[in-house]
């Protein structure tokens, strides 16, 4: 049998490649519990949703309207909300270093105490803005933009 050394190396130079790739993936499965000292419950609370979510109110609001530097919740339907809580126990879902302050948050949530919270979340009502303020809002969005290509020419 003749040994290919091109296909060798092709192959050779892939498993190097992959190898990074498939390193991260399994890492995304394995468990943070035992790096951090939190300690994690995964076995269902009796707290109530609006217990659950006590935790949350400080970043995303009483009514989870959000602030500027935190998104809204209660924009979310049931499932979305679920499956981000999940995406963002599974790594998978997030923005850049914002998304570990999530990932702490849901960490050791058990997926029924995230059920519960998923449906309180829904259970709260947006607060209504006015023309005005949606108005407003356009328009700061709108210079926020000019301001950035200002700079960046
Ligand atoms: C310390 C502040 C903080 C607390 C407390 C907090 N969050 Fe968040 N949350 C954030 C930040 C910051 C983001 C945006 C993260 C990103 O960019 O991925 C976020 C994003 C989210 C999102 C994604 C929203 C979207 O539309 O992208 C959900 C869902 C969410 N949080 C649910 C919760 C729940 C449920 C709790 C309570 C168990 C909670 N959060 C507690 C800061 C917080």
């Amino acid at each position: 049998m003749k040994i290919d050394f091109g296909k060798a190396l092709i192959y050779g130079f892939g498993a190097l490649l992959l190898a990074p790739v498939l390193y991260s993936v399994v890492m995304a499965f394995v468990p943070e519990n035992d790096k951090s000292g939190v300690t994690v419950a995964s076995s269902v609370s009796d707290l109530s949703g609006a217990q659950l979510y006590s935790k949350c109110a400080p970043c995303h609001g009483d009514n989870g309207d959000g602030t500027e530097a935190y998104p809204p919740l209660n924009t979310l339907t049931k499932e979305k909300l679920l499956e981000l809580i999940v995406g963002y126990q599974a790594g998978s879902f997030g923005g850049g270093n914002n998304k570990k302050i999530m990932q702490v948050q849901v960490e050791g949530l058990s997926h029924e105490d995230a059920a519960k919270l998923a449906e309180y979340v829904t259970k709260l009502k947006p607060r209504q803005k006015s023309e005005k303020e949606l108005q407003d809002m356009k328009k700061i969005k709108k210079e926020q933009q000019i301001d950035i290509t200002g700079i960046s020419s």
